[in-house]
Parts: C-alpha cells; structure tokens; sequence
C-alpha cells in the first residue's frame, strides 16, 4: 500500500458554499425524487442535498458546494469517500467477477481469514464467519436466528434506546415507536430493558449514586420466575448506542450485562454494525469493556462502503443446518474484495490511534463549547462516534428536537453535514469517516461553535 497522506484524501476547499441552498439545480432533483420516489424517504428531508462527488471526508453537491461530511453515509464511508486504495481492489475484483453466491473465491476467504484475525485474542480461535443479506438488518437477523436454533427458545431481549434496523426481526428489537406504530403485528416476545443512559437514568440515579442498578434490572428479568419474560433465546445490545444517541455506558457495564448472560445462558450478542472496525478508536466497540459475546454482527464500514453484512461467532455456536440461511446477495465479492482492503487500511494506517486522537480532540472543544452554552446537556462520545445532547435548557434537561433540528440546518447551511437522533431526536451526531484530518474536524467544530451560539442567541 502505498503511504497515502490523510489530507489529500478530501476535497481541499471544504467548506465552500457558492450560493443559496438548497441551489438551484439542487432543488430541482430534490422535487424530481419527491415526485418519483417513495415517501418513506429520510434524510434528504433534514439535509436537502444533491450529491454529485465525494473524497475522503468531504462531499460535493451538484451546485458546486463543497461540505464537511461529519456523517459519513450513517457511518458506512469509514474510510471516506472514494478511498484510492479501496476503489483500487474494487476495481481489480470487478474484472474478474463480482456476484457468486455462497461459493467458495479467494476473496471471500481471505475476508473470512481478516475478520477471523482481527478478532481479540480470546475470540479469535475457532471463529466461524457467515454472510448474510447486503445491509446491517440481515446481520441481525441471521443473529437471532441462529440463537433461536441454537437454544430452541423464542423470545428475545433487546435495550431501550436501542437500533437494530428496519427489516421485521431487527424492527422488533428496535425501541423506536415511530418505526413499529403503523408496522405490527411485530415479533412476540421481545422485551426491552433499561440501557445505562447516564444522562437520563431510566431508574432515576445520578452518575454518584449509582450502583449500575441498570444490571440488577437485567439480571432480575432472567432469575424471576414471575419477570414475564420467557428465558430468552438471545440478548442483543449494542455496546456504545448508535442511533439511541451516542451513549457510552460507564466502565463495567456491558462486562456484568455479558457476565450475567453466560450465568443464565442467555447467549449474548454485541451488534458492532455501527461501532465496529475501529469507528470507537477499538476494531471492535467491545474491547473496551473486556467482555466476549457469543455473535457479533457487522456490517456499514465492512463493505468499505460497499453492501455486505457478516456475523461472527464462536464455532460452539455453528448449529446451522445445510442451506438454513440462505440469500443471493450472500456473495457481493466486490464489498468483499472492498472488505479486505479496508481491514488492510485500518491496520496500516493506525485507524485505531488516529480515530482515538481526533475523537478525543473533537470531545474536548464540545467541551469547552458546553461550558458556555445552555442548550448542551450532555458531550459524550468513544473515538468517532460522539453525540451532543440538545436541552431547553441545562436545570430542567428538557430535550429539544426542534434546536438540534436546527442547528442540523443552520451546520448544513454553513457547510457542515451532520445528523441527528436520540430518543427525542435532540442528539446532534458527529460521525465523520475515520480519516478526517484534525484540521478538518477542528474546522467542523469551530463552525458547530458559531451554529450554537448563533441558535441560542435568537432564543
Ligand atoms: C447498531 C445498528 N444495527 C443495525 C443497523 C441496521 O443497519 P442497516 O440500516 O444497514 O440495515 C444500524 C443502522 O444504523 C445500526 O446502527
């Protein structure tokens, strides 16, 4: 690979806005999908762009505006936009094949051989790895099928705050009542527990007075008798909560929440579809906490921006019959050629070092931009996956969806993309691809600066 400068890989004059947005030939294919598109559309509803180019961490759209993507297509374009080295392998593999179902090509394997290594030292042995469907739902629902096979049990327990994808299955462990209202009937049996969401502790507990009661509840569940939860085939958690709002649990908890499983044999499954390959500064968001999942699910960054999903897990699990999770989709060897690459360029490149770098350097000025705002309730965040909780104001923490809607805009308008989400949509999200250079994140943030400060000054 050849040595590849983090600062040539975007677009050198982002940010850079020519005009009125949306433009003008903007607005006109954003009305030609409104008219010939489904309605179920989404985020060309809070950004209304027009891509037309992207490199590294950087997107322009057709009118010639040029942003600072702190969104990095939901966290798929880890590598950022257009990555050379991973087009390269792309474009190698598309000359030779790129569709072949579940059997066996080079590619293929030496993914499967990549995932195996880069797993930690205790996972690492005897990982079997299985495709599924092209996106990050299909992994999730090859992960609870192969738990309902595994133990002959139904019911399921997932996390408040929790998202898992929109397919049926993955919809069902979702904890958004937006995306279930009008989607029933659902799953039977999957129930929800409190996720250690500090910030507004499901159990009423401040971050000194508390003895991660959060756990106790889960552990209840699995040892009453009379909890009303059938025991469970599977409990699936997402180690640092993605689209819940960024929320890292304290230190310990994902550990106990992964201890009390294994005492009740609940097999545990870490869905690393948003946090993984490096995205939290760790290849996976668990090695943080020491804990061991029985299946992890992947997908986004796996691909190298192409559609792929996989899970791993530990050969005891492999209770699969011939042919039991099929799909023609299982075998896009280009994400997979695409896939290899990207590992490679993580590990070369030091993702883990450099993400860790600029999330650290990205969460001290929101810090310091907290201090002197009274909409920001909340920083958190691990490496690249950092949230910004948007209140009223700080005494009462009364989310506000409307300024985090806001100020979504009013970044978007001075060049910056980001999105937002959380349990009232009041998170603005930083979720930028892992090679941003620190000047581009410090550009980033100090505009974020001018957005709040602009947005709490007409209050
Ligand atoms: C943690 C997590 N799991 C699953 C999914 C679903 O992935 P997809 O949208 O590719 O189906 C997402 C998507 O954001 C996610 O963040």
């Amino acid at each position: 690979m050849r040595n590849m400068k983090f600062e040539e890989l975007s677009f050198s004059e982002a940010p850079k806005i020519v005009g009125e947005l949306p433009g003008k030939k903007s607005k006109k294919l954003l009305q030609l999908q409104r008219d010939i598109e489904g309605s179920a559309l989404s985020y060309p509803i809070g950004i209304p762009i027009v891509i037309e180019e992207g490199r590294g961490a950087t997107i322009k759209d057709v009118d010639g505006n040029v942003f600072i993507d702190f969104f990095a297509g939901a966290g798929v374009v880890a590598l950022g936009h257009c990555n050379p080295y991973v087009l390269e392998a792309v474009r190698k593999q598309q000359n030779k094949i790129t569709h072949t179902l579940d059997f066996p090509t080079e590619i293929r394997l030496e993914l499967i051989e990549k995932i195996r290594m880069i797993m930690p030292g205790k996972l690492r042995d005897g990982v079997k790895v299985q495709f599924g469907g092209p996106t990050g739902s299909d992994a999730v629902e090859m992960a609870i099928k192969l738990a309902k096979y595994n133990t002959n049990r139904h019911s399921l327990i997932a996390f408040e705050g929790a998202y898992h994808g929109m397919t049926a299955g993955a919809c069902s462990l979702t904890s958004g009542k937006f995306w279930k209202e009008k989607y029933i009937p659902m799953l039977p049996e999957v129930h929800f527990v409190p996720y250690a969401y500090c910030y507004r502790c499901a159990l009423y507990k401040s971050r000194n007075n508390c003895n991660l009661e959060c756990v106790s509840v889960y552990e209840r569940v699995l040892e009453d008798p009379h909890s009303g939860v059938v025991h469970p085939a599977a409990t699936i958690i997402e180690p640092i909560q993605g689209e819940g709002g960024s929320i890292v649990p304290p230190n310990d908890y994902i550990s106990k929440i992964a201890e009390i499983s294994k005492k009740y044999e609940v097999p545990i499954i870490f869905d690393e579809i948003q946090s993984g390959f490096c995205r939290t500064g760790k290849m996976f968001s668990f090695q943080h906490s020491g804990a061991i999942p029985d299946i992890i699910t992947m997908s986004k960054a796996l691909g190298g921006g192409f559609p792929l999903s996989a899970i791993a897990y530990k050969e005891e699990h492999d209770g699969w019959r011939k042919a039991a999770h099929i799909g023609t989709f299982r075998g896009n060897v280009t994400a997979m050629a695409a896939g290899v690459a990207s590992i490679d360029f993580i590990i070369k490149n030091k993702l883990d070092n450099h993400t860790t770098e600029i999330g650290n350097h990205i969460l001290n000025k929101l810090e310091k931009i907290k201090e002197n705002s009274e909409i920001i309730g909340d920083v958190r965040g691990k490496g690249l996956m950092i949230g910004v909780e948007i209140v009223e104001n700080k005494e009462t923490k009364k989310p506000s969806g409307k300024l985090a809607a806001d100020l979504r805009t009013e970044s978007y308008k001075r060049g910056v993309l980001i999105e937002i989400g959380g349990h009232y949509n009041n998170v603005v999200r930083f979720l930028p691809p892992l090679i941003i250079t620190k000047e581009l994140a410090e550009i980033g943030v100090e505009i974020f600066e001018e957005v709040i400060n602009n947005v709490e000054n007409e209050l």
